[in-house]
This record gives structure tokens, C-alpha cells and sequence, in this order.
């Protein structure tokens, strides 16, 4: 008998996946358009149509562009958008008051957009941060500047009822207030939504040096300070943990991790403390711009590395993917890989 013939049989691999169909069976999931939910950004500026530098391919978009915009992705199976308001006329203040003005650009992009596309989900995102003259997240204590939480709560699920109102079908409170997502839910119920708006809650949402791309596309960079007093550390696995379950408990429909790459830990946990929910993560536009420069800088090829993330966020357990590469997907999903 040759030594060959002895190594055991189990440890013969390679068998398992030398064709494209075979490597693709390796997969539990595969990313497929349902799950791709599309960010964008909407202004005050109709005809605005505005490159956003540090997000390659993405712009700010006004309302009379919207539909020619969104038309030919649906057609190629868009799903769902998450909606980020960028106010660049209407007077921002201490509260956020422009958040849910009548005239702000999420509540008449949601109702058109509705209309428009009625089989397009449209998420809100729900914050305070685009919306106030200090730029953070919620309403500050006058005498020291620190967050007011119980006020910035409640104006939290008054945001989110006019959002649900205007037409969303789904709130996503990226503030990480505590207690937002009982307040939200609650208000949902009370005014009648509460089986017709789905709440998802930024879980465990990280205070990351990823969204520097997002904040100059959305004008929301804080004045001063910074947002270390409500997201969360980045070492922070236990407090992760707690915002999960805590989120669970107050009624989430839907738990989102943010960043994505760096925190597929995380992400991996949450499928264990919530086994019954869907699970979202955020491609961050700081991640989207990493990965861009990358491929510019000719360290790897911009599609292979794209779906190479995604397929780390399956494997980790995501049921529902945020990401600017939505367009690019949509595509590539329907070329041969
Ligand atoms: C607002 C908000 C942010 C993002 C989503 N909602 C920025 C922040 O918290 O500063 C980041 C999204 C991205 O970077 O793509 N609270
Ligand atoms: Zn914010």
C-alpha cells in the first residue's frame, strides 16, 4: 500500500467544490434582491441632483428627480429604501423641528414615492441629528448640553408617527436614546399604526469612525462634542448584548447592527439573543468608501471584494442588508458571477 492510499478519507476537500455550481452549494444563503435595502438621501432642492464626493455613485437627490431615479432600479427589483432627509432651507432648531414639518423632504418623498411605486418599502430613518442647529442626535439640557433623554424620547415617536403617517412602512430610529424604541412602538399602536408600521431599531449601533461620508452627505455633523454618550463603544461586546435583548424587550420588529464589517461578532451574537427576529446589518458609508478606494487603489477587483462583505454578513446571520452597493447588486445579481 502506498502512503497516499492511508491519508484518511475525510481529509479530502478539494472534491467538494472545483466547479462554479459546487462552490456555490457551499453557501447556507445567498444574497438575493429581496434583501437589499437602498439608502438614500433627499433635500429641500427639487431639481437637486448633487455628487456626494466622498460617496462614489451616490447624490443628493430632489424630489422632482426622485421618480426618474428610482424608476429603472425598481424596475431591475428594488425592494426597499431607507430615507435620510438633508434640510438645506428649512430652519433647523434646538428641538429638530424641520424633522417632521409637513414640507420636509422623507415625509413628501415618502408620500411620493408611495404612490409612485406601491410595491416599494419605504423605511424612514428617525433621527434628530439632520434636523437640529447643534447636530446631535437628540434635544440637549439647556444649562450643560447634555442630552435631555425623556424629551428627545418623546420627540422621537412624534418624528416617527408623522413618518408613519405620511405613508412609511417602516421607522428606523438611528438616534440610540434609551428607551426610543418602547416610546416609538407605543406611539405607533396608539395612533393606529401598530400593525402597519414595522419598527427597526439601530440595536447596536457603534460610535464609529465609518460615517464621516454620511454626515457630509447629510449636513449632521454635531457642532460640537462628538456621540460617545449614546453610541456605543466600539470594545463594548456586553453592552451590545444588552441593547439587543433591551430592544427585544421593548418591542422591535427588526435589529440592526451598524458598522458592518468590523462588527460581524456582533453580528454573529445577535442570532443567538434573537434567534425569532430578522436580523439587519448596515454597510456604512464609510465602509462603502473603503471599499471603493481599494479597488481604485487596484488592491482588489470592486465586485469580488463587494460580494465578498455580503457574503460575510450572510454567513454572520443577516437577514437584511442596508447598503449603497444596492444599485451595483441589482445588476451584478443578474450577470453571471
Ligand atoms: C444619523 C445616522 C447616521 C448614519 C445613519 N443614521 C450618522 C451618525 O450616526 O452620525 C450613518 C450611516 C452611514 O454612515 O452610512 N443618526
Ligand atoms: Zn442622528
Amino acid at each position: 500500500m502506498s502512503s497516499s492510499l492511508e491519508v484518511p478519507i475525510s481529509s479530502t476537500l478539494q472534491g467538494g467544490y472545483f466547479h462554479p455550481l459546487l462552490r456555490s452549494l457551499q453557501a447556507e444563503r445567498h444574497l438575493t434582491k429581496d434583501m437589499l435595502m437602498y439608502p438614500i438621501f433627499i433635500t429641500d432642492e427639487p431639481d437637486a441632483e448633487v455628487e456626494i464626493k466622498s460617496l462614489p455613485g451616490q447624490k443628493r437627490w430632489g424630489l422632482n428627480k426622485l421618480s426618474g431615479f428610482l424608476a429603472p432600479l425598481v424596475a431591475k427589483g428594488l425592494k426597499s429604501v431607507i430615507l435620510f432627509g438633508v434640510p438645506l432651507h428649512l430652519q433647523k432648531d434646538a428641538r429638530g423641528s424641520p424633522a417632521d414639518d409637513p414640507q420636509t423632504p422623507v415625509i413628501l418623498a415618502t408620500k411620493l414615492i408611495r404612490k409612485e411605486f406601491p410595491h416599494l418599502v419605504v423605511a424612514c430613518d428617525v433621527c434628530l441629528c439632520e434636523y437640529t442647529d447643534h447636530g446631535h442626535c437628540g434635544e440637549l439640557r439647556s444649562e450643560d448640553g447634555t442630552i435631555d433623554n425623556g424629551r428627545s424620547v418623546k420627540r422621537m415617536a412624534e418624528v416617527a408617527v408623522a413618518y408613519a403617517k405620511a405613508g412609511a412602512q417602516m421607522v428606523a430610529p438611528s438616534d440610540m436614546m434609551d428607551g426610543r424604541v418602547r416610546a416609538i412602538k407605543q406611539a405607533l399602536i396608539d395612533n393606529g399604526f401598530g400593525n402597519r408600521c414595522n419598527l427597526m431599531s439601530y440595536s447596536a449601533k457603534f460610535a464609529s469612525s465609518l460615517y464621516g461620508p454620511f454626515r457630509e452627505a447629510a449636513g449632521s455633523v454635531p457642532d460640537f462634542g462628538n456621540r460617545k454618550c449614546y453610541q456605543l463603544p466600539p470594545n463594548a461586546r456586553g453592552l451590545a448584548k444588552r441593547a439587543i435583548a433591551r430592544d427585544v424587550d421593548e418591542g422591535a420588529d427588526i435589529l440592526m447592527v451598524k458598522p458592518t464589517l468590523p462588527y460581524l461578532d456582533i453580528l454573529s451574537e445577535m442570532r443567538t439573543i434573537a434567534p425569532n427576529h430578522p436580523l439587519a446589518c448596515y454597510q456604512v458609508s464609510g465602509e462603502y468608501a473603503m471599499i471603493h478606494a481599494g479597488a481604485n487603489a487596484g488592491v482588489y477587483e470592486l465586485k469580488a471584494m463587494a460580494f465578498e462583505t455580503v457574503d460575510s454578513f450572510l454567513r454572520a446571520g443577516a437577514t437584511l442588508i442596508l447598503t449603497y452597493f444596492t444599485p451595483d447588486f441589482l445588476d451584478w445579481l443578474d450577470e453571471d458571477k
